[in-house]
């Protein structure tokens, strides 16, 4: 058997840091205060970082504002430059940003190596994006007049990243703001806040000036800085990740200095099966959006909805490929399913199971904590189905590997069962059908859609959804416009 991994396996162990960041310093809070982080696999604590609150987040957000006064003159080219080179030492030193992800996460090591391509394949994007920051010459109804536009960017701007992606969705929101011109805070999660720190590293590796990147940590004091933040007026753009209760907090906070906001808020993406899909494609798919880190991620297959005709026949399948999936450490070879990373996550799940089976739901699969990996957050993974739509499960992310089955008769029942929610991030539809692929794509009320696949997830695709689910775009051709602002140019043309 393979040996598990752990922090002594580190090939560059500089990448490892256990303090905040600063204008190129790695500091301790003010206060002196400082958490812990802990392994959600084996839950001995890996880190002691510092709790920092308003006073640091203040001197961050001081240091970043007088860098911008520099970096927002630098070129685009240059901008490029160093975003391609922090892509390149991602790559390169692509084994210690998994191990270090694996271990405060909890995701498998082969998902963790994914999510540091993911991470890089954003820098890459947005160094390319950087050179296509283009303004326009606007027609005019006044012949004496001409007008232009041009893009500049907009500011300081705070990147709270959550804790399920970590490394990429840091990557998604400070690529964009770099590119762009705009120099960064960063607030990682509390539970995952060492991966945040690896990238600043290798940033400050690949050359961007002191003061562009600020690192904010910390666990009990999120409010205090989350409201530093938001009430800063020299903060100009404040994007977030995570719960629709937070993010409409954030925005609250953020309505007095009116700064422009991102929001990629809860989903509760719907997984439609129809009678005309191929099975293998169907239980490929719903594998990698319910299983992809343990469930937990914001497009997760949380309502699986499965047309009559092939109900039968896809629960099967699926359970039968669910049973062979390998529950453990992240850090173990072959595992699938690594422990949840948040310490209620389990008793979460748990309370959906127990009200689903209330509600009419047979557990086909699971449906219990899992005892077989040590000390960790553990669950077997679970399949539950036949329950009535009064289940928390049709309406609450479950954020866990609970696979939660609904039987519907017809297409506008199914299109009627998936908006009925407040959310609209991302949804899933398995058909064989060209003309019910777009009847249904255009009629759902979310952000993204996926086709015959399980991950919505690409660097040149926009993220992000509708209703309770936020607003704004991160990736794509879209990501960069949310850190710019437009000004209109007006000339005299007359002789
Ligand atoms: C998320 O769960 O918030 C992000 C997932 C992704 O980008 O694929």
């Amino acid at each position: 058997m393979s040996q598990v991994k752990s922090l002594k396996d580190l090939k560059r162990s500089d990448l490892f840091q256990q303090k905040g960041y600063i204008a190129e310093e790695w500091v301790d809070a003010v206060s002196g205060k400082t958490f812990d982080v802990f392994d959600p696999a084996t839950l001995d604590k890996i880190a002691t970082i510092p709790e920092m609150g308003r006073e640091d987040t203040g001197k961050a957000i001081k240091e970043a504002h007088t860098a911008f006064q520099s970096y927002k003159k630098t070129t685009a080219r240059q901008r490029a430059r160093w975003l391609r080179k922090w892509s390149d030492l991602c790559l390169e030193h692509s084994d210690d940003l998994a191990l270090i992800l694996c271990l405060e996460n909890g995701k498998t090591l082969t998902e963790a190596k994914g999510e540091v391509t993911y991470a890089a394949s954003f820098l890459e994007w947005f160094a390319g994006e950087a050179e296509r920051i283009h303004g326009e010459v606007v027609p005019t109804a006044n012949l004496n007049q001409r007008i232009l536009t041009f893009k500049q960017p907009l500011g300081v701007a705070a990147c709270l990243a959550p804790w399920n992606f970590p490394i990429a969705m840091i990557t998604r929101k400070v690529g964009a703001a770099l590119a762009a011109g705009c120099t960064t805070v960063w607030k990682p999660a509390g539970e995952t806040p060492l991966s945040c720190l690896a990238q600043a590293v290798l940033a400050k590796e690949a050359g961007f000036p002191k003061g562009a990147i600020n690192v904010i940590t910390t666990l009990k004091s999120v409010d205090e800085v989350g409201k530093a933040l938001c009430e800063s007026k020299l903060v100009r753009k404040l994007s977030f990740t995570g719960s629709t209760r937070v993010g409409q907090l954030l925005a609250a906070q953020c309505s007095n200095s009116l700064k422009k906001l991102s929001l990629e808020l809860g989903g509760n993406s719907p997984f439609i099966v129809f009678d005309d899909a191929k099975i293998e494609t169907a239980v490929e798919a719903a594998i990698l959006a319910k299983f992809r880190n343990s469930g937990q991620t914001c497009v997760t297959a949380n309502r699986i909805l499965v047309q009559k005709g092939i109900h039968d026949k896809f629960l099967e399948a699926l359970t039968e490929k669910i049973k062979t999936l390998k529950v453990g450490p992240g850090t173990q070879e072959g595992v699938f399913v690594g422990p949840l990373t948040h310490e209620r996550a389990v008793e979460k799940a748990m309370n959906h199971i127990n009200d689903a089976k209330k509600y009419g739901g047979q557990v086909v699969l699971g449906g219990s904590p899992y005892e077989g990996a040590g000390k960790g957050y553990f669950l077997q993974p679970t399949v539950i189905s036949g329950m009535s739509k009064e289940a928390i499960t049709t309406r609450e992310e479950t954020f866990a590997p609970v696979v939660a089955l609904y039987k519907f008769d017809t297409e506008e029942e199914a299109i009627e069962t998936a908006n009925d929610c407040d959310v609209g991030l991302g949804s899933f539809i398995i058909t064989e059908s060209t003309p019910r692929m777009w009847r249904v794509a255009e009629a759902l009320e979310v952000g993204m859609v996926g086709v015959n696949l399980g991950l919505l997830s690409a660097c040149e695709s926009p993220f992000g959804g509708v209703k309770m689910s936020g607003y704004g775009r991160e990736g794509g051709r879209q990501g960069i416009e949310e850190y710019l602002t437009i000004k209109s140019m007006l000339i005299n043309v007359a002789n």
